[in-house]
């Protein structure tokens, strides 16, 4: 199992699979940096999958459908015309395989209203896009917050050796927020170790669910208007 990062604009991260000359690539927004990934290392794309609709993590499907014509591109079930190359639109429990991956997709709404995750069970790996970060969670956009709330539920209830794999380096900003909130020496620590990772040019992607469950208050709020109101005031500050 290999799972390649890419860091693309200033804090978006691609994610791609590459399995014996192919590969599956996770939220392309930019093409060029794909293609030159893809081209670099021999492979031929072969999928696409899509977590939802916001441009800097679609921005690149149509170029690279054009450039790899028989590459699949996976997308939530929502309009045409959000998804202008999509050939699969998914839905709950839809199963994808590749390589000794099996994902399954969960619908994880909220930060949007078509927002999917992709789960593999056997590899303890997700692929949640915007809707859980290291230490915070997405923004509502076009979704809800009672959605975002009942989809970090769903996350939660995953096993704690979860490897998490969102889509943005927002970890920094994120413990800032939970240190107005609620502090402790464990935070503190994790925040050591996290500065540490930075400075060494290393990312805070991925991290454990496990422990994200005992710190990240997104998680630990225990009803809807808990989280409402800590997801506001949030949103307030940045
Ligand atoms: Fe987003």
């Amino acid at each position: 199992m290999s799972i390649q990062i890419v860091p693309i604009f200033d804090d978006n991260y691609v994610f791609i699979l590459p399995f014996e000359g192919l590969a599956w690539v996770i939220d392309p927004g930019d093409p060029i940096k794909v293609s030159q990934y893809l081209q670099a290392h021999g492979l031929q794309l072969d999928a696409i999958l899509q977590t939802h609709h916001h441009w800097d993590h679609t921005d690149g499907a149509v170029a690279l459908k054009e450039k790899y014509p028989s590459c699949v591109v996976y997308t939530p079930y929502f309009q045409k015309g959000r998804y202008p190359v999509s050939t699969h639109m998914l839905k709950e429990g839809d199963q994808l395989n590749f390589a000794g991956w099996n994902f399954t997709v969960m619908q994880t709404p909220g930060h949007t209203y078509d927002h999917i995750s992709y789960y593999d069970i056997n590899r303890k790996v997700l692929f949640c896009g915007d809707t859980l970060f290291n230490m915070g969670c997405g923004r509502v956009f076009d979704g809800s917050y009672e959605q975002l709330f009942l989809s970090l539920q769903k996350i939660k209830a995953l096993p704690d050796d979860v490897q998490v794999y969102c889509t943005h380096e927002y970890t920094l900003a994120n413990i800032n927020f939970v240190k107005s909130v609620s502090i402790s020496p464990e935070l503190l620590a994790f925040e050591k170790n996290c500065l540490q990772k930075r400075k060494q040019g290393l990312y805070t992607i991925p991290f454990t669910l496990g422990e994200n469950k005992k710190l990240n208050p997104f998680l630990l709020a225990s009803d809807k208007e808990t989280f409402t109101e800590l997801r506001q005031q949030k949103d307030r500050r940045s």
